[in-house]
């Protein structure tokens, strides 16, 4: 995988059948954005309007991840968005660790070549995945973890604001948080 770009990436991804939810899925959501993106946001998996479009965070929550960067003057171009998981567990429900542990390797694939400076855990399952197995996302949102080239922090998953409103001020705090760190002067790690 030495010289492979995102697109090949990609393409290579389009016809994965490594899981079960390869016989499922509509669409795979590999992951959009800009492939230079100093910031990148991972989530769980996607949900019915994603399998639909291919596209991650485009139904509810992903509208409402939109409202939070648009209120911290970032620009959803400049990032990069993908999930753990690139196909739609049936029913949204949790991945499967044998569909996370499938899936992972292309993850890890987008984040060499992308060479994001932050990396945003959107939720719970991804910062138990990509942070710590026993991260706490009540007690440690919004936490920065340095994990070697990259810095991360994990805030709550837009749906989980959609169900509990009162989180959203913590999501505020924390979003303006990660764009302060992104216009450190001297970089992120400067
Ligand atoms: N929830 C996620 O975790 N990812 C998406 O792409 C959409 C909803």
């Amino acid at each position: 995988m030495e010289n492979k770009n995102l697109e090949a990436l990609a393409a290579e991804c389009a016809t994965c059948q490594r899981c079960a939810l390869g016989a499922t899925r509509t669409n795979l959501v590999f992951g959009t954005g800009n492939p230079q993106a100093d910031l990148m946001f991972v989530g769980e998996a996607p949900g019915e309007q994603e399998d639909l479009s291919g596209t991650p965070f485009v139904g509810r929550a992903g509208q409402l991840l939109d409202k939070f960067l648009y209120a911290v003057d970032i620009d959803r171009k400049d990032v990069y968005i993908a999930n753990i998981l690139k196909c739609r567990p049936p029913k949204n429900r949790d991945p499967l660790p044998e569909e996370e542990d499938a899936c992972i390797g292309y993850l890890r694939e987008q984040v060499k070549l992308i060479r994001p400076k932050v990396i945003v855990c959107l939720g719970r399952i991804s910062a138990m995945r990509l942070i710590k197995p026993d991260f706490k996302i009540t007690k440690e949102h919004g936490t920065w973890f340095e994990k070697g080239d990259f810095l991360m922090t994990a805030v709550y998953h837009p749906a989980a604001l959609l169900r509990d409103p009162r989180k959203k001020e913590d999501m505020l705090e924390d979003m303006k948080r990660i764009k302060a760190k992104l216009d450190e002067p001297g970089g992120v790690h400067g």
